[in-house]
């Protein structure tokens, strides 16, 4: 990897390093896992408008969104021909059907007559019969029917196949880009791909979906979650069994960064608590969380061993129990700790071998001030068993309370109510911001400001493309 101008290590919290608190692990250190490029970001200080000026809402639509891969779907949720969803961003609309047993096309969701949407609802159909008028097209996109046919000369001898998008595929997720040219995805996300090799992505099935709408700009609510140092504030009751200072960051590229918060630790912002004290916290949070543990799972810590180890232990074996897998190549780290990777410009994916949070925020329709955030929970699918059905959205107002889905996620529901509990007054107070500046941390905010890098890259670059100024 890359290591010129790398920020020092005197910019850091003086505590362990992530890396140093995996060396006392229980398994070698897994390569990928070690800081990677850190490249100096700069310290600038960041204009606000760029959160809720639509001027520049419209060019992020015209140069981001349209030439960015997204994530719109899992494999899962279109099995069989003829099986569709819809995925929506900026007021356009795509039909990502599954048209043949291995091939995933992604139609403009418009009726070539005069424009109504071709479907509202996701199903299976071998046709598209526009409700309209009843104009038709096969569900690979070729059209098929015109009920006034003669009425159309200007049709006679061309092609009225339905507009695509590109796909492809990473994991078990559907990615699509406006942009009919844009390269390979494997280009943008070769790091995470290469690293996530292990978990075998593609074998897993969604266990829960939840997508909550925010009074928050997308780019602020995605903010909320590319860094660990907030937990001190929004979180303070993980504090004991999460180094949030410790944490590590880096960039593998331009469309790939990524933060590791270890677990099992306590907070360097507390006073030392003992192995006994953080391993008591772990085992009294219950089996709520991510890493639940076995019915019958030992509650009091070894002695010599430490809650981290220990901790990964208890969960390689309610682990093991829940899906006939083993887990005992498997590091402490990625047992229990927060390894967050964020393709741009909008999901992130937890790496690990234990149930994985996948992120994905965008704009709520056409509006800079509202945002539409999912979060999903992938789990291993069992060993020899079917494949279990994906779960469907359960969705959440603009007002909704994340307790309302306490049910799906256990104890991550008050996690996300008090992340999400910042956002308006986030929004509000970009809004309210009496300098019009603001300023994101060297080291531990460095994923942020390259986010809002590449997005000034995109809209440079196509503006450039486009002949237009800024
Ligand atoms: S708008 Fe679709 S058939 Fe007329
Ligand atoms: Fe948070």
């Amino acid at each position: 990897m890359n290591h010129t101008a790398q920020v020092g290590r005197h910019d850091r919290h003086p505590a362990d390093t992530y890396e140093q608190i995996l060396e006392r692990d229980s398994r070698p250190v897994p390569d990928y896992l070690r800081e990677g490029r850190v490249p100096e970001v700069g310290v600038e200080p960041v204009a606000v408008d760029r959160y809720f000026d639509r001027k520049f809402f419209e060019k992020e639509a015209r140069y981001v969104w349209s030439r960015t891969w997204q994530m719109a779907c899992r494999e899962e949720d279109i099995p069989n021909v003829g099986d569709y969803v819809i995925y929506e961003i900026l007021g356009k609309s795509l039909i990502i059907a599954r048209s043949a047993p291995d091939r995933v096309q992604a139609f403009y969701n418009s009726c070539l007559h005069r424009g109504r949407k071709l479907v509202t609802l996701q199903g299976c159909k071998h046709e598209f019969k526009c409700p309209y008028h009843g104009f038709t097209w096969r569900n690979d996109g070729t059209f098929k029917e015109n009920p006034i046919g003669w009425d159309f000369p200007q049709w006679e001898g061309t092609d009225q196949s339905l507009p695509e998008a590109k796909v492809d595929f990473w994991g078990g997720f559907i990615f699509i880009n406006l942009d009919r040219h844009a390269r390979p995805l494997a280009e943008f996300i070769k790091p995470l791909a290469d690293d996530f090799d292990r978990f075998d992505f593609a074998n897993r099935y969604r266990a829960v979906w939840v997508q909550k709408k925010v009074r928050c700009n997308w780019k602020a609510t995605a903010e909320a979650f590319m860094e660990s140092h907030h937990s001190m504030a929004t979180h303070p009751q993980i504090l004991p069994a999460l180094g949030d200072a410790n944490s590590q960051y880096d960039l593998p590229n331009d469309h790939v960064s990524r933060h590791f918060s270890a677990s099992g630790v306590s907070s360097p912002f507390l006073p030392q608590l003992s192995e006994a004290e953080i391993f008591a916290y772990m085992t009294g949070q219950g089996k709520g969380g991510r890493r639940a543990l076995a019915d019958d799972a030992p509650l009091t810590l070894p002695e010599g061993e430490t809650a981290r180890r220990q901790m990964a232990e208890l969960a390689r074996q309610a682990l093991a129990q829940e899906t006939g897998y083993s887990y005992e190549h498997a590091a402490d780290a990625e047992m229990l700790d927060a390894l967050l990777y964020n393709v741009f410009p909008n999901i992130s994916v937890w790496a690990g071998y234990v149930s994985n949070l996948i992120y994905r925020w965008r704009p709520n329709g056409l509006d800079p001030e509202t945002a539409i955030m999912d979060v999903m929970i992938l789990k291993a699918c069992p060993k020899d068993q079917p494949r279990p059905a994906p779960a469907q959205v359960f969705e959440l107002g603009l007002d909704d309370p994340w307790a309302n889905a306490s049910h799906l996620l256990g104890g991550l529901a008050i996690i996300f109510e008090q992340d999400m509990g910042n956002l308006p007054y986030v929004h509000e107070g970009l809004r309210a911001s009496g300098t019009g500046f603001v300023h994101f941390a060297r080291y531990s905010e460095m994923r942020i400001r390259h986010f809002h890098k590449m997005i000034d890259r995109y809209m440079a670059e196509g503006a450039a493309g486009a002949g237009e100024t800024l």
